[in-house]
């Protein structure tokens, strides 16, 4: 099975998964646990066209996904949208897309800080690995758009509520000028 896992940033001919993935992206997001916000089709197809995104397959069977955005002119990269389908879990698949959304988000803006928000111990586990750190809402972006993607999560009420300084989802920042990182 191991050998049939193929992760690699998307390329046009991936564009006929952007539906399973939303509806991937969507039936996690049913879980108020999960903090994952939902997303089109069209807006996965527009990340697959932009060659912002990690899809993982095995033998043609879409398997996972993730996708790469930039706030602030560039200056911070989020890693967003996260899915391994349930079939799939627990192979290290996850952990496979992220490296390669990290090489990416590094490759198209290395000298950006990446960062995340995740309710998942299983991506705080991976993010550690690749050398993010826990921080504090207030040290990831202020770019109101992107606040404004966690509208379609159903934890949205607890963020405004907090003023958008805390929520259930922990912030890890990559920081490129950190030396510790590498
Ligand atoms: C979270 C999710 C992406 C993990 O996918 P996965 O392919 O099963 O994860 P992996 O197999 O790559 O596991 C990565 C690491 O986390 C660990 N892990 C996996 N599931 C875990 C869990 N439920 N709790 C704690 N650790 C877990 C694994 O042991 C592995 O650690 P290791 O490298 O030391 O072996 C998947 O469960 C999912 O799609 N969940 C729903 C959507 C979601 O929550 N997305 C994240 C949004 S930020």
């Amino acid at each position: 099975m191991e050998s049939d896992i193929q992760v690699v940033r998307a390329t046009p001919e991936h564009e006929k998964y952007s539906q399973d993935i939303s509806d991937l992206i969507y039936e996690a997001s049913q879980d108020k646990g999960a903090g994952l916000a939902q997303r089109s089709p069209n807006y996965i197809l527009n990340k697959i066209r932009e060659g912002k995104s990690v899809i993982a397959l095995v033998e043609n069977e879409l398997a996972g996904f993730c996708y790469i955005e930039t706030w602030q002119h560039n200056k911070f990269v989020a890693n967003s949208g996260l899915i391994v389908s349930s079939k799939f879990r627990g192979m290290g698949i996850a952990k496979k897309i992220k490296e390669e959304a990290f090489k990416l988000s590094r490759d198209l803006y290395p000298d950006a800080k990446l960062f995340g928000l995740t309710t998942s111990e299983a991506v705080m586990k991976i993010n550690s690995d690749l050398g993010y750190r826990p921080v504090s809402y207030l040290k990831l972006t202020e770019d109101d758009a992107f606040w404004k993607g966690c509208e379609t999560c159903v934890n949205y009420d607890i963020l405004q509520r907090m003023n958008r300084k805390i929520c259930l989802c922990t912030g890890m920042v990559y920081n490129p000028s950190e030396k510790n990182n590498e």
